[in-house]
């Protein structure tokens, strides 16, 4: 690992090395006051964020280390035209970690090409968000004792959710998992993460109550509103499922109910006091796994960056890839965009 851009960056050995370590700061955090004083982390969200931000921030500050950065890109130089790479070029010379939420895909992978420090994929666009998966696995880990041999159901918006994909990526890589996906058809679970998770189990189920009375796991998240062209589509689509007590009362008494958060009606308030419900534990676990994974990165021997090759490649058609906002990006080989995994299409006549 040098950078984090998705979660199969992650060999099996730095996954358990991860976990061990999150278990070991659980148990004694006051052990790691000190571990990264003198280091710091650079904090760009060019979007929004609650959890992903404050507690890879409070990350730092609790193992000694400092935080610079933006939470709003309208008040530092982007707002002027300043690029990603050169933003990625200097803030890397002032800190050894840079995490980055950018709302274009492929954005970390852009910035990694330029950055001397390692990078942190906090999610990108409607792609991937690995930290969220590192959190998302060290719940299921620590609540259920392991992560393989499980059925899970992944339930909303799985077409925008970056945190399903990154999920069940990662979920491809253990034994004897099984996913049911539970959808709008609008919503459906893109075609390359489906090709990118051949060891799982995948099949579809459109009724939540039939999903959530199969399977040990439901991960339920919110319909992406901001990445919605047309609004009236987003409010058709917004709350076609919700968990409602009801549905979970003929649920596994041992289900696990996940969310990355933040939710927006998919999951009533009423179900928050059920045993079952662990979205605000997993958004806890997130603070002690970005802890461990920062230790991770610090601890990394420093490397110099080559300046990529402009090279030949085909133009990435997706709008929402960085490549549509930062056209100096040398542009892909073979037949997928290597920033936004969409397939690369050559026009007509070339
Ligand atoms: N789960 C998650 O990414 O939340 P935030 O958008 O608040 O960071």
């Amino acid at each position: 690992m040098r950078h984090l851009i998705d979660f199969t960056d992650l060999s099996e050995q730095e996954w358990q090395r991860l976990y061990r370590r999150f278990e070991e700061i659980a148990e004694r955090p006051g052990d790691y006051r000190d571990a990264l004083r003198g280091q710091t982390l650079a904090s760009l969200f060019y979007e929004p964020s609650t959890r992903t931000r404050l507690s890879f921030e409070a990350a730092m500050l609790k193992l000694g280390g400092g935080v610079f950065g933006f939470s709003d890109p309208a008040a530092s130089s982007v707002s002027k035209g300043e690029t990603l790479k050169d933003t990625i070029i200097m803030i890397s010379g002032y800190a050894n970690v840079v995490t980055l939420r950018h709302p274009k895909e492929g954005a970390a992978m852009a910035a990694a090409l330029y950055s001397s420090a390692p990078v942190v994929n906090a999610g990108d666009g409607g792609h991937n968000h690995p930290t969220q998966t590192l959190t998302d696995l060290v719940t299921i880990r620590r609540l259920r004792g392991s992560v393989g041999n499980l059925r899970i159901g992944v339930c909303g918006d799985l077409k925008y959710g970056r945190t399903v994909h990154s999920l069940l990526r990662a979920l491809a890589r253990f034994e004897g998992v099984s996913a049911v996906l539970v959808s709008a058809p609008e919503l459906a679970l893109p075609g390359y993460v489906k090709r990118s998770c051949k060891n799982l189990n995948l099949t579809e189920e459109p009724d939540l109550r039939a999903a959530a009375g199969g399977v040990d796991i439901l991960y339920m998240t919110r319909v992406q509103r901001e990445r919605f062209t047309d609004a009236a589509e987003y409010e058709r689509l917004k709350l076609r499922y919700t968990l409602t007590p009801e549905i979970l009362r003929e649920a596994p008494k041992d289900l696990l109910i996940l969310h990355p958060l933040p939710r927006a009606g998919e999951i009533p308030e009423a179900v928050d006091n059920d045993p079952r419900a662990a979205y605000f534990d997993q958004a806890r676990y997130g603070l002690t796994a970005r802890m461990a994974l920062l230790l991770e990165l610090c601890s990394l021997p420093p490397f110099t960056v080559k300046e990529p090759e402009p090279g030949g490649g085909t133009a990435c058609g997706n709008p929402r890839c960085i490549t549509q906002t930062e056209p100096y990006l040398p542009a892909s080989g073979g037949g997928v965009c290597r920033y936004c995994e969409h397939p690369l299409v050559t026009p007509p006549g070339v």
